[in-house]
This record gives C-alpha cells, sequence and structure tokens, in this order.
C-alpha cells in the first residue's frame, strides 16, 4: 500500500466507526429484546460497510462534510442488512460473515421480523439527517428499496427459466447495484452536490454495482470460505443463474452442456459436486470471462467520475475500485 492508499484506508475506517456508533445506538440494548437483539446479531457481525462508506465519500466528493452523512450511511446499512437477513432465507444459506444466518440461529418468523425491523430503523435513521433535501433523499431510498425487491424477484424467477446475459445484467442491476446506485445519489445530494455531480456519482454508483455482483458471483466458486464468511459454492447447490452459469451454459457443448442442464432441471447440485463445477468453469474459461466483465463494468463506473472537482477525490474512488476488485471477501 501506499502512504496515500493508507491514508485513504484510515480515512474510511475513522468515518465508518462515526456509523457503528449509530448502529449500535439504533438497536442494541433495545426493547423488546426479542426483536432487537436479532436485528443486533447481525449489524454487529460485521461486514464490508460499502455503503456507507459510498454514502459519505460521495458527500465529500461534491464539498459536503462527512459528519451530514453519518445518519444515512447508517440508514443504508440497516437497509442492507434487512435485504441480507430475507436473501438468506430465499437461498437457503445457513452461513454469513462467518455465522449462522439468523434463520438458522433463531428461527424463519425471528428473521423475518427482524428483517423489517431493520427497514424501520433504517428509516427512522434516514429522517434524523437529510440536510434540507428529505422529499429527493426519501424518494431515492424508496426507489433502491423498490428495486431490490424486483430485482430478488427475478433472481427467484430466472432458477428455473432460461436467461441471456442482458436479462442477467438487468436482474443485478435491480438486486444490487440499485443500492448502490442509491447510496452514492444520497452522499451527493446530502452534500449539496450540482445535478452533474449526483449524475455522475450514481453512474458510479450503478456501474460499480454491477462489477460487484458479478464479482460476488466469481467469489461463489474462488473464494476460501473463512475469509468470505460465506458457503462456498452455495449458488450451484441453489441452482441460481449467475454470470458463471449464464455463461458456462452459453459456451459448453457435449456432455458439458449436458452436465449444466441437469443442474437447471434438478434446481442445483449436491455440494459434493462443487470442484467437478470449478473444474468446468475453468476449463470453459468462465473465471476469465468474469474478470474480465468486472473490469469492464469498474472500468465505466471510473469514467463518469472524471468530472468530480478535485483530483484527491478520484483518486479515492479508483482506490475504492481497485480495492474491491482485489477483495476476497
Ligand atoms: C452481499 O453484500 C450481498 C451482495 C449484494 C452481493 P456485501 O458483500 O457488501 O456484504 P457485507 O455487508 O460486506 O457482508
Ligand atoms: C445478493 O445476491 C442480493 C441481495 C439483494 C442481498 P446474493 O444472494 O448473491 O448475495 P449473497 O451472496 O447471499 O450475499
Ligand atoms: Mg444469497
Ligand atoms: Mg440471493
Ligand atoms: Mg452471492
Amino acid at each position: 500500500m501506499t502512504l496515500i492508499e493508507r491514508n485513504f484506508s484510515a480515512v474510511c475506517a475513522n468515518e465508518l466507526l462515526q456509523v457503528d456508533r449509530i448502529l449500535g445506538k439504533s438497536l442494541s440494548k433495545r426493547k423488546p429484546a426479542n426483536l432487537y437483539s436479532p436485528a443486533y446479531y447481525i449489524i454487529e457481525s460485521g461486514g464490508k460497510r460499502l455503503r456507507p462508506l459510498l454514502v459519505i465519500l460521495s458527500a465529500k466528493a461534491v464539498g459536503g462534510k462527512c459528519s451530514d452523512a453519518y445518519y444515512a450511511g447508517a440508514a443504508v446499512e440497516l437497509l442492507h442488512n434487512f435485504t441480507l437477513v430475507h436473501d438468506d432465507i430465499m437461498d437457503n444459506a445457513d452461513k454469513r460473515r462467518g455465522r449462522l444466518t439468523l434463520h438458522v440461529k433463531y428461527d424463519q418468523s425471528t428473521a423475518i421480523l427482524a428483517g423489517d425491523s431493520l427497514v424501520a430503523v433504517a428509516y427512522e435513521n434516514l429522517l434524523r439527517n437529510c440536510n434540507g433535501n428529505a422529499k429527493e433523499i426519501f424518494n431515492d431510498f424508496t426507489r433502491g428499496l423498490i428495486e431490490v425487491c424486483e430485482g430478488q424477484s427475478l433472481d427467484k424467477e430466472y432458477e428455473t427459466k432460461s436467461v441471456s446475459l442482458a436479462e442477467y445484467i438487468e436482474m443485478i442491476r435491480k438486486k444490487t447495484a440499485a443500492m448502490l446506485q442509491m447510496c452514492c445519489t444520497i452522499g451527493a445530494r446530502l452534500g449539496k452536490g450540482n445535478d452533474e455531480e449526483i449524475k455522475a456519482l450514481s453512474a458510479f454508483g450503478r456501474n460499480i454495482g454491477i462489477a460487484f455482483q458479478v464479482q460476488d458471483d466469481l467469489l461463489d466458486i474462488t473464494a476460501d470460505e473463512v475469509e468470505f464468511g460465506k458457503k462456498i459454492g452455495g449458488d450451484l447447490i441453489e441452482g441460481k443463474k449467475t454470470f458463471l452459469l449464464i455463461n458456462a451454459l452459453n459456451k459448453a457443448k457435449g456432455k458439458d452442456k449436458l452436465k449444466l442442464e441437469a443442474l437447471v432441471r434438478n434446481k442445483g447440485i449436491n455440494s459434493s459436486r462443487i470442484p467437478e463445477f470449478r473444474n468446468l468453469y475453468e476449463k470453459l474459461g468462465i473465471i476469465e470471462d468474469a474478470r474480465k466483465e468486472i473490469k469492464k463494468y469498474t472500468s465505466l463506473a471510473l469514467r463518469s467520475v472524471k468530472v468530480l472537482k478535485y483530483s484527491e477525490d478520484r483518486e479515492m474512488f479508483s482506490w475504492l475500485a481497485e480495492s474491491l476488485i482485489k477483495r476476497i471477501k
């Protein structure tokens, strides 16, 4: 890490401490404990805190104060954690951030309700500080939430349907990128950015979000389980239409193609067969395809932040994008 990168990293850690303080105040020790202890369980289990970071960096990049973005940062992290809790029920996942998922640790009703409370507490935090932009910010936030639900609905529908690459990109734009776009837009509004800046940061969030989900699909098969904190091969077990599976279905021939089609027909595979499918993806060049796609959307994201006034802010976003490409979790 260069000195500048170390500085970026220290700035981010410092700002995120403030968000964590608000998250703790919002949920820990809140009553009734049957509702809020499970909600706090997911929040305190960590995570990269990427979404609050995007809010804060976007506010700063348009000349605003980081401190104006702390409550919104907490709000987007709460909303994100709600999507994770419900996503893990939908995906039959039993591990997240290296711990048992909420519905496994407690039970399904507890997890559903804890998820609901995270949305409510998210709105509660967002209300605390909108820097005079309440209507626009609530609109962006609600739009982000609607798009996640629509994207998650497509994700389920696509498990049993033949899907093109274009349909996949639109699905991940909604289920993942819309929230990252929303974080950048809200941050830019809190920092009182002009229309051009809001548009540029919003495009950054959208494209980095698409790259982020393709990489999540890739990590499902290439990551180390302890680092990643989620079960490796979970997407194959569930028969998810990931970037990897769609491209493999397009490229494979003969026996390989039949094997992939059987996976779809059987709605997934047994976990003992994960290495076999990883080898097949490698043989077909799918891992490389995914890396290229991640780079493509990351470059698109970085192109849009060229309009930012200060080189330090542009460099900060480049550093962030590079760190995301290198991520192992
Ligand atoms: C996981 O998001 C869900 C996806 C959109 C892939 P993150 O990878 O940001 O999860 P945490 O918050 O760091 O655990
Ligand atoms: C994430 O998609 C989408 C969300 C809206 C949470 P995934 O289902 O791939 O996320 P992980 O891999 O479980 O974190
Ligand atoms: Mg999932
Ligand atoms: Mg999912
Ligand atoms: Mg995933």
